[in-house]
């Protein structure tokens, strides 16, 4: 089993070969989701929410985060994985300066992080070329921000409106030319995240924005039916019918490779 790196899934996206990912914030459940199939975790500040308690991604740390990545990245070294694992840089750790985003990218990526993902778009294009020519590479997240939940006025579906289309297609392309390599689409509409999936470079990764982007992501308590809350229309609950956890995140992986999930429902 060869570790995935970037030049995989940048083969697998010009393969048109969906790329599953799931969050992951501990040790066993990375060796667990590796075992499933999934090609990339995501070590993602939804952590506040799932494992802290706070209804925001907000007062998540980089401490935190690096705590977090390092539990996953030791569970996949314990048992040989090959999943590639990218880091959340939280909020307040990268958006005052391109280095104040270098100094925290250092630490995730020495916790065991192989790439960060940052919200924002065309304000971020200085920092992600920053990073990238500095050795890290930078995963952008466009849509529903959650770091910006207050300044959006809530969990809403983003880019509905042909104005809001046009400027996420232009933060996409300036993303993409800062050098970002893949992009986390959230709550857009499925045409919209076909768009950019065609007219960038980007490995475009889909949650609640349609099938057609180059992989999904879904939060792991989501997947195994484990909210506390209300559950967004972009989730699927893999756990009935299933044997096991494993088996859960089996079919997590196998529904994103042949496209059955995400399903119109899903879907904006
Ligand atoms: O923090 C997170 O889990 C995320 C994914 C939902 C993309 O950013
Ligand atoms: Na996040």
């Amino acid at each position: 089993r060869r570790p995935v790196t970037l030049n995989t899934l940048l083969r697998m996206r010009a393969n048109r070969e969906p790329i599953a990912m799931l969050t992951c914030y501990d040790s066993t459940f990375a060796a667990v989701c590796d075992a499933a199939g999934a090609e990339v975790l995501l070590v993602g500040d939804s952590l506040g929410n799932v494992l802290q308690g706070h209804d925001t991604t907000l007062p998540v740390s980089l401490d935190d985060m690096a705590y977090h990545t390092a539990c996953v990245a030791r569970g996949l070294a314990n048992v040989g994985g090959r999943a590639f694992v990218i880091a959340d840089l939280p909020f307040g750790s990268y958006q005052e300066s391109r280095e104040q985003a270098m100094r925290s990218s250092v630490k995730l990526m020495t916790a065991g992080a192989q790439m960060v993902k940052l919200e924002g778009g065309a304000h971020m294009a200085d920092t992600v070329r920053f990073l990238v020519e500095r050795g890290v590479p930078v995963c952008a997240h466009l849509g529903l921000t959650p770091q910006s939940v207050h300044q959006l006025g809530g969990y809403r579906a983003q880019g509905v409106t042909d104005e809001a289309a046009a400027q996420l297609l232009r933060d996409a392309d300036l993303l993409d030319q800062a050098g970002a390599t893949m992009m986390v689409l959230e709550m857009v509409p499925a045409r919209l995240a076909a768009e950019v999936t065609a007219n960038t470079r980007l490995i475009t990764i889909g949650i609640g924005a349609g099938v057609e982007c180059s992989g999904q992501v879904l939060v792991l308590h989501d997947v195994l039916g484990l909210f506390p809350g209300r559950r967004p229309r972009f989730v699927r609950n893999f756990m009935p019918g299933a044997d096991d956890v494993h088996d859960a995140l089996s079919r997590y992986v196998a529904a994103v490779k042949d496209r059955s999930f995400p399903g119109p429902e899903h879907c904006y």
